[in-house]
């Protein structure tokens, strides 16, 4: 069980469970063995709260939904600072961008209309950090480990200083996973892709993949995506099986392909006058929270892609597509351009350091 679990008092374990519960497709005693088996727990008690009103509340808006990676951690981040701050510092969690989505949600937190977003890292070049882009260089990473190396790293953290430019505090990352392809065809070799129209998020790193494989890359919000797909607006996209599955993507995709190609990681932002006007003990526990949350994030969120892979399995909404190491060697080979047409976007400098950090 992470460090982070074990001062948690049972009302507030309830409260973490309750919001990461699978709702998909789980019987509520599924759910329940569901989430022991996660945090290796017997089934826990119901308990009451005697919360106080918050003094200070944070607001918090991501994209996706709660039974994914980023879902699990913002809801552990909120009761750990609520538990650990006896209830003076409250944080409201919007998932699903219900308060702000794709398109708006880094300028409202440089306006200040929201406190902390997670975006993925693929977004932070359209706020005027390219080199964030660097993350989705397509067969970049052999593993998680090798993505710790960069975000644990000297260089993680350069990047992280880079958002005081735009107002911002740059406070930690943390995995999704690696991205799997879908459409309504397997997807195993470049021909494949001729002529497909493919959602991708708004990173020129990305859209030249697509380029590369012959497919048209079209930037749209994730919580238009699944509606895009349903019309044929595109014709596929890319991401973590966790958020193929928690947005019901198989319903509208005959075809996953288990491509394995780019890695899907976030980072967790704050309004840079909400940060310095919180004191210096607040920032500490917030800190603390957010590094207890992210470590648990990053130990469960493999664990999140293969339940949700699993799931898929089991509903058989979707077919499920293995490549074989020649076939991922064809896609490799096709897109590996792109590392060198996006290396003057991304900055020469940083390609340096990271291809040193990865020893390559
Ligand atoms: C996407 O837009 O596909 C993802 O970045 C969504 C997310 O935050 O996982």
């Amino acid at each position: 069980m992470n460090s982070a679990m074990r001062d948690l008092t049972p009302w507030s374990m309830r409260r973490f469970i309750m919001a990461a519960m699978p709702t998909r497709t789980l019987q509520s005693v599924q759910r329940r063995q569901w989430f022991a088996a996660c945090v290796g727990m017997a089934m826990l008690p119901a308990a009451s709260s005697g919360a106080t009103r918050p003094q200070i509340n944070l607001r918090f808006s991501h994209v996706v939904a709660d039974e994914t990676p980023k879902g699990l951690a913002v809801n552990l981040f909120k009761v750990l600072v609520e538990q650990r701050s006896g209830g003076r510092i409250g944080v409201q969690v919007f998932p699903n961008a219900q308060l702000y989505g794709d398109a708006d949600e880094m300028q409202a937190l440089q306006l200040g209309a929201v406190d902390l977003v997670a975006p993925s890292l693929s977004k932070f070049g359209r706020i005027g950090l390219p080199e964030f882009e660097l993350f989705d260089l397509p067969f970049l990473f052999d593993d998680l480990n090798a993505v710790r190396r960069i975000t644990q790293g000297p260089l993680g953290q350069r990047l992280l200083q880079g958002l005081l430019r735009q107002g911002l505090v740059g406070l930690g990352y943390f995995d999704n996973g690696f991205k799997q392809m879908s459409a309504n065809r397997p997807l195993l070799e470049p021909k494949d892709f001729v002529g497909l129209r493919m959602r991708v998020q708004a990173s020129q790193v990305i859209a030249a993949q697509m380029r590369a494989l012959g497919a048209r890359p079209v930037t749209l919000s994730f919580s238009e995506t699944r509606q895009a797909l349903a019309n044929g607006v595109v014709d596929g996209t890319e991401n973590p099986v966790s958020n193929f599955w928690t947005q019901g993507m198989d319903a509208v995709q005959s075809d996953l392909s288990l491509t394995n190609h780019g890695y899907l990681g976030y980072a967790v932002v704050a309004n840079q006058r909400l940060w310095n006007y919180l004191s210096r003990g607040d920032r500490d526990l917030v800190t603390q929270a957010l590094q207890d949350a992210l470590g648990f994030a990053n130990q469960m969120a493999d664990s999140q892609n293969s339940k949700a892979l699993d799931a898929l399995r089991q509903a058989r909404t979707t077919r499920i597509h293995t490549l074989s190491p020649a076939q991922r060697d064809l896609l490799r080979q096709a897109v590996q351009p792109v590392h060198l047409e996006l290396a003057r976007r991304i900055g020469s400098d940083w390609l340096q350091t990271l291809s040193e950090a990865l020893g390559q």
